[in-house]
């Protein structure tokens, strides 16, 4: 299972719009996937169709998850679509508390939860919310490869910094195979100040650190997310549709996915 994680603690750049899609995506073209909500938000989670009220009742959320000691990972499963399974999130305060609050390697909790999945699927695919604490942490550090969204408007390079140094920091510690790049969203390549975003987004993580595709911005997006849908399901011959389709084939390319899967159908037609 590798594992991909959507990180910039800065608000509203589309980590929950770019998680979502890669996972319905990667999931209807085949793979297993594993989709982790850890924003208490819990935007992926209805996006994908769990209800939040009900989940304030049950708490099987990933929090929950990072602090149950007897239970396993596959008892907070929802089946959201055919090969896509979710861990969702929802507001859940004390469980918040009680994850900042432990005092041995708290990062490391959603790590050892999720070593049991590693053989149920090809992809897991974590959220994160707006800010650089322990679930954050926790998904980077079991992360193979960090994609950092960045919007294509005024504001969008600040703090970058500090987000790239805490991402270094964590996989010095326990993420050394990680790789990171950066995602152009909500981009028109016609406009000129989106244009000079991603000229500085390329000198700051070199071309071969930023993939290829841009996401555009188009209606349809923020249409399918005000009805809890997904963009490859209200309009997939869209440019967004078809951007999110290629941005899978790059992350692919990035993780060597291709070559493995090739390599083990020869192995297995021998
Ligand atoms: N490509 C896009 N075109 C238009 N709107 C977008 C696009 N990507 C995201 N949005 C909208 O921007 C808002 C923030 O996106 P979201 O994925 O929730 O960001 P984050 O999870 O980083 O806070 C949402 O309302 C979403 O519909
Ligand atoms: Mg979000």
């Amino acid at each position: 299972m590798k594992i991909i994680v959507l990180a910039n603690h800065k608000g509203g750049c589309a980590k929950t719009t770019t998680s979502m899609s890669l996972a319905v995506t990667m999931a209807s073209a085949g793979s297993r996937v594993l989709a982790i909500d850890l924003d208490q938000q819990g935007n992926l989670s209805a996006s994908l169709g769990a209800d939040l009220q009900e989940l304030e009742e049950t708490r099987l959320t990933s929090y929950r998850l990072m602090l149950d000691e007897k239970r396993d990972f596959s008892d907070y499963l929802i089946k959201v679509r055919p090969r896509l399974d979710l861990i969702p999130a929802c507001l859940d305060s004390d469980a918040e508390a009680l994850l900042e609050g432990q005092s041995v390697s708290r990062e490391l909790l959603l790590k050892q939860k999720l070593a049991a999945a590693h053989p149920a699927y090809d992809f897991c695919v974590i959220d994160t919310p707006p800010s650089l604490r322990t679930p954050t942490l926790s998904a980077l550090a079991m992360s193979d490869l960090t994609i950092v969204p960045i919007e294509s408007s005024m504001f969008a390079l600040l703090g970058l910094g500090q987000l790239l140094r805490t991402i270094s920091k964590v996989r010095r510690a326990h993420a050394p195979d990680m790789q990171l790049m950066a995602l152009s969203t909500m981009y028109t390549s016609r406009q000129n100040l989106d244009k000079g975003i991603r000229e500085k987004v390329l000198e700051k993580f070199t071309e071969d650190f930023v993939f290829r595709t841009t996401i555009p911005r188009t209606v349809q997006v923020g249409q399918a997310t005000a009805t809890l849908q997904t963009i490859m399901e209200t309009a997939p011959e869209s440019a967004a549709a078809f951007a999110f389709r290629k941005l899978v084939a790059e992350i692919f390319e990035v993780l060597g996915y291709e070559q493995e899967r090739e390599a083990a159908s020869k192995r297995n037609s021998r």
